[in-house]
């Protein structure tokens, strides 16, 4: 019998019985600033409140006495197996919530048998983190104003060996996250008047994590920008996204990338038709965990007509406050092929490096495990959608504490 997570010594020493709990240790070690920057939403928050109640807005319909003891999550993802349908979500600075946190990171995705999406707003450099880590390794892409200096980087990503590539396309210019402009908060961050004093209350942070990267290489960067462009964000204090991408450069990366291709940040039935139209392998229909648009649709929301206008045809993904493994098994109920978790094991890595983060994924997979018999499935094909009652959606008011 499997010992739940928390008794998993291999995996971690800290104390957390789900998600919330190491939600809750990020916040401790953490500088409030850096917490929140990849704890929070946008502008009033409205999304992640519509990300909430849709989630709790499904419930299940379990199938009993269905025989269960023997249970799988393996599934595949373009053809490579995975132990579970999550993979780890491309999130922005991992590596400034613990010392090389990108490598770290995906050495757990690796131990856990799931893909590590790296973001090209990443701490350390995407050639590192397939020479240290390895495993099943993506990479996201934000296209920079400069298409040469994009393709260049697709070039190095397909020489490091990374499998699949992931446009993102639902950031044309930086969001309007105002607490960042309160808590002093940039990225590549800096110390500053602003930041000090939050910083200097976490001084565990600041020796184990800044201060590192302080000794070996100077202020922690976003390594996969080449110089030209670091200068730029230096001047500008926020990454450089592309406010021309259009469909014809998902048509030219068609022809580049020879690998899987997916669009990352669709919300319409239309535009996933649209994606697959110009050969792309995979969508993520997502609204960015909340971060970007306020007022957009839950991505749990917009899922049924996307999956029943091109599920058939390609991997659906789906990301989102995906934060109990009962809600991956609505998604997949509902029809996507796998879900892809941000916030959780970003909490794990804050919480203990790799360790932590693999101890989100564990806790992931018991949750799922747990509901799959609670359900009457073995396999992930037993998942579908006479699983669900979808009631309107109910939205709180009420904002998360996060102070
Ligand atoms: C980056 O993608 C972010 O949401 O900050």
């Amino acid at each position: 019998m499997a010992l739940p997570s928390s008794l998993n010594l291999a995996a971690s020493q800290i104390q957390a019985y789900n998600l919330d709990d190491l939600r809750s240790c990020a916040r401790r070690v953490l500088p409030k600033g850096l917490f929140q920057y990849v704890d929070r939403g946008t502008e009033n928050e409205s999304a992640l409140r519509t990300i909430k109640a849709s989630h709790e807005s499904i419930m299940l319909r379990p199938r009993v006495l269905r025989g269960v003891s023997d249970r799988s999550m393996h599934t595949q993802f373009f053809g490579q197996a995975s132990q579970m349908p999550l993979a780890i979500a491309p999130t922005g600075a991992a590596g400034l919530l613990w010392f090389d946190g990108e490598i770290e990171m995906a050495r757990a995705a690796k131990h856990m048998g799931v893909p590590f999406i790296l973001s090209t707003t990443s701490i350390v450099s995407l050639e590192r983190v397939a020479a240290e880590a390895g495993g099943n390794l993506w990479f996201q892409l934000y296209m920079w104003p400069d298409r040469e200096l994009s393709m260049e980087l697709v070039d190095r990503v397909k020489a490091a060996g990374y499998e699949t590539l992931m446009i993102t396309a639902d950031t044309p210019v930086a969001p309007n996250r105002e607490y960042n402009r309160h808590n002093g908060f940039t990225l590549p961050m800096r110390i500053s008047h602003r930041n000090a004093l939050d910083v200097a209350l976490h001084p565990q942070w600041f020796l184990k994590v800044f201060a590192k990267y302080l000794l070996r290489s100077g202020v922690p960067s976003l390594e996969n920008y080449p110089a030209s462009l670091r200068t730029s964000l230096r001047q500008s204090q926020t990454p450089l996204k592309s406010e021309a991408l259009n469909w014809d450069d998902v048509k030219y990366l068609r022809q580049k990338w020879t690998g899987p291709l997916i669009i990352k940040g669709i919300l319409r039935a239309d535009d996933a038709q649209r994606a697959l139209d110009c050969g792309v392998d995979g969508v993520v229909v997502s609204n960015h965990g909340g971060r970007n648009l306020d007022a957009s649709l839950p991505p749990l929301i917009a899922l049924p007509e996307i999956i029943d206008k091109v599920g058939s045809h390609m991997t659906v993904f789906v990301d989102g406050g995906f934060n109990r493994g009962g809600d991956v098994v609505k998604a997949l109920a509902m029809g996507a092929h796998g879900v892809l978790a941000g916030r959780g094991p970003l909490w794990g890595l804050a919480s203990d490096g790799e360790a932590g983060t693999r101890l989100a994924l564990q806790i992931y997979k018991d949750e799922i495990d747990r509901v799959m018999a609670y359900v009457g499935a073995r396999t992930l094909a037993d998942l579908d959608r006479d699983l669900l009652y979808i009631a309107p959606l109910s939205i709180s008011n009420q904002s998360r504490s996060i102070e």
